[in-house]
């Protein structure tokens, strides 16, 4: 897969992109990532990306031209852009479903905005996805995009080791994931259920599957309603 990052900052990916898995990603070859200043695409000698808001109030937007011109600079126009994505927090809620999706592209642009965001038509005719990572307003889309790149980057074949644990873990089957525990099995008087020391496989799934509804349940009951409803209608 190809990650086209737009930013003002590209600094801010040096050391996201070089560390763990991401890094051994990008060395194997499974995992490209260019990193564009959006500066680059400006057109005067100050090489301004921002502007003061129409209507008035406070803070500067990003300028529309810098964002086409990448795009179209980028991938030949705008027609062969890949599935674009505008991180905002004004976007869907990152969610594993999509993070599939996109692990699916072969290509995908993210467009980081940063002070009061970017101009609504690089909204409106560049983007397939607007995607938030929370509720709360990040300084700029810089982390949005890291924590896109990394969740994406899991997915990609090859890239972790054991691939089961992909298919087993948080919201892939809309569930949260049972608790995890490794040696020692007991530990400042805190012991491993018994039931995972069994060797009785069957009783460790129905434990697994116990756990992870009831945790489930109290810290995500919209989850878990949205899980009911699709099990046992
Ligand atoms: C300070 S924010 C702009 C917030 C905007 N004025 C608003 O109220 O929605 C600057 C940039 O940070 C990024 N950003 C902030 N919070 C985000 C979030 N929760 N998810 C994704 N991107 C976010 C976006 O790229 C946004 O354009």
């Amino acid at each position: 897969m190809r990650v086209d990052v737009l930013t003002l900052f590209p600094g801010y990916f040096d050391g996201p992109l070089r560390a763990s898995l991401l890094g051994r990603a990008r060395d194997s070859g499974l995992l490209s990532v260019a990193v564009h200043d959006l500066r680059d695409w400006a057109t005067d000698r100050h090489r301004t990306v921002d502007d003061v808001p129409y209507g008035g109030g406070a803070g500067m937007v990003l300028k529309a031209e810098p964002f086409f011109a990448a795009v179209e600079g980028l991938y030949g126009g705008i027609e062969q852009r890949p599935r674009t994505i505008v991180l905002t927090p004004r976007g869907a809620p990152l969610a594993q479903e999509r993070v599939v999706e996109f692990a699916a592209e072969p290509g995908l642009p993210l467009l980081c905005g940063r002070y009061e965001g970017i101009d609504e038509r690089v909204h409106a005719a560049l983007a397939h996805d607007e995607v938030s990572i929370g509720d709360y307003v990040l300084a700029g889309g810089e982390a949005a995009a890291a924590v896109v790149v990394e969740a994406v980057t899991r997915l990609l074949p090859g890239v972790m080791g054991n691939t089961a644990s992909g298919a087993d873990e948080s919201f892939s089957r809309g569930l949260l994931e049972y608790p995890q525990y490794t040696r020692p099995a007991e530990f400042r008087g805190m012991r491993v259920p018994d039931v995972l020391l069994s060797g009785d496989h069957d009783a460790v799934d129905r434990w697994r599957t116990e756990q992870a509804e009831e945790r489930t349940r109290s810290t995500r009951p919209d989850l878990y309603r949205a899980w009911s409803q699709r099990t046992r209608p």
